[in-house]
């Protein structure tokens, strides 16, 4: 055993203590494929107690720790990349508390968000926040870094529905911040501050989590259109029919190509874009406001659209959204996937950038996603080593047709290692400035996950 692991497990003795090794190796890494950094040791915690000794020894010794929840991020923000100690939350996985009465739940951060879905739902209530990851990932990773998904279009993001947050600075302390209250405005949001912090700042030992009752009806369907701006204009005009769905998601030519010999449905001919839009609510009114999102399709020219008339087709639907990725993969054996966002008007703007710089570069791209909220993963597909450069300055490019359209370099997967190269684009060199004092209050070593957000 390394003096590392031995000094930990003697310090710990109520939590695991890992070394790097191959049974180890899913340490290293998360899902951003941005490479392989084994730490020097890995602690699974048990309580908010062993992670302030962690932190305070790490302190001591000026050694990087780096928070982890299931590893499914997608930006590096898990990823150990100047070794030290990932500190694992997975082992704090209880549901403390559900409380209709309050309609909070107080959860540790490694609950699997699907347990926390379900566990609610039992209940008669709702936790809306859902990446698509949600069989996986666990609420911390959510918190640190105020995940999306295609629901965040009509609840909001994760952020919108943190009350109350425990946390152990880098420094040692255990704090409290925010409110079991469903309002409260005293003093700095530091709740706030820390969601999104991509651990950073803090690490989150305990959240409390706002629920609301549970829409007892969603209805769903699927328009096909001839274009990928089609599409796009079809989810303008669902919101100019006056309808907010929960989620509307797009489809564009490439992806619809990439899926339809795969898809439990049978694309019309001549099908160039999708867009599937859901509604829910109590009663029979959703599935009236179904039927005038499809009339707001066919009025902006969809070729065809099918509103799922039982939960099973429901699920075929989503089941088409969720096969996206593996499909891609079978176009070609790679990709970037960038995460985008730009205020829904220019959705068509950004859809033709995208298309133009494909074209420029020689490179199949492909556009899906949170169309309703102007958030498209952008995909760069690549075969060879090659082409793998080209699209690495074709990002360069997509990141700066985002911006220039008034958007953001990353909507929901976080900056972490991935984006950290154009962060100082969006937020200019003083507002970076400022930051870095903001992390130097919370973490004057540099200790807590360090090198990540910042250039
Ligand atoms: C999705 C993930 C990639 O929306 O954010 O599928
Ligand atoms: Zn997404």
């Amino acid at each position: 055993m390394s003096s590392l692991a031995a000094q930990l497990t003697a310090l710990l003795p109520s939590a695991t203590v890992l070394e790097p090794g191959e049974s180890t190796s899913a340490y290293a890494h998360d899902e951003s494929l941005l490479g392989s950094y084994p730490p020097h040791a890995i602690v699974l915690a048990s309580s908010a107690s062993d992670v302030q000794k962690v932190l305070t020894y790490a302190q001591s010794m000026r050694l990087p720790v780096v928070p982890r929840g299931a590893g499914s991020g997608k930006s590096g923000g898990a990823v150990p990349e100047r070794g030290g100690i990932v500190v694992s939350l997975e082992r704090m996985n209880r549901i403390l508390e559900i409380s209709p009465a309050d309609g909070v739940a107080v959860v540790e951060p490694g609950v699997i968000l699907e347990t926390l879905q379900n566990a609610v739902e039992d209940q008669g209530l709702f936790y809306p926040p859902d990446p698509n990851s949600q069989a996986i990932c666990t609420i911390g990773g959510n918190l640190a870094h105020n995940a999306g998904g295609p629901r965040a279009l009509k609840y909001g993001v994760t952020k919108d529905y943190v009350l109350g947050l425990e946390a152990v600075l880098p420094t040692g302390e255990l704090i409290k911040c925010g409110h079991r209250s469903w309002k409260g405005v005293a003093g700095y949001d530091l709740t706030q501050l820390l969601v999104g912090s991509e651990g950073t700042l803090a690490v989150i030992t305990q959240a409390t989590l706002k629920l609301i009752p549970l829409p007892r009806r969603a209805e769903t369907l699927l328009a096909f259109f001839s274009s990928e701006d089609d599409a796009a204009r079809g989810c303008q005009a669902v919101f100019a029919a006056g309808l907010l769905p929960r989620a509307c998601e797009l489809l564009d030519a490439t992806v619809m190509q990439a899926v339809s010999g795969r898809a439990p449905f049978k694309f019309p001919e001549g099908v160039g874009g999708g867009l599937i839009v859901e509604f829910d609510g109590l009663d029979e009114g959703v599935m009236q406001e179904v039927v005038r999102a499809g009339e707001a399709c066919q009025q902006a020219h969809a070729l065809d659209v099918i509103v799922a008339q039982d939960e099973s087709q429901r699920r075929r639907i989503w089941e088409t959204r969720r096969m996206i990725s593996p499909s891609l993969k079978a176009m070609r054996p790679d990709k970037l996937s960038e995460d985008v966002c730009v205020p829904r008007g220019r959705l068509v703007e950004l859809i033709r950038a995208v298309r133009g710089i494909g074209k420029k570069h020689g490179l199949l791209t492909a556009c899906y996603g949170h169309a309703g909220d102007g958030n498209l993963h952008v995909n760069l597909l690549f075969g060879s080593p090659e082409e793998r450069k080209t699209s690495a300055a074709a990002v360069d490019e997509v990141i700066e047709a985002a911006l220039s359209l008034g958007g953001t370099i990353t909507g929901e997967h976080g900056v972490g290692m991935a984006k950290r190269g154009f962060v100082t684009r969006e937020l200019g060199g003083e507002q970076i400035a400022l930051q870095k004092r903001l992390k130097a209050a919370f973490d004057p070593h540099n200790i807590l996950n360090p090198g990540k957000i910042f250039p």
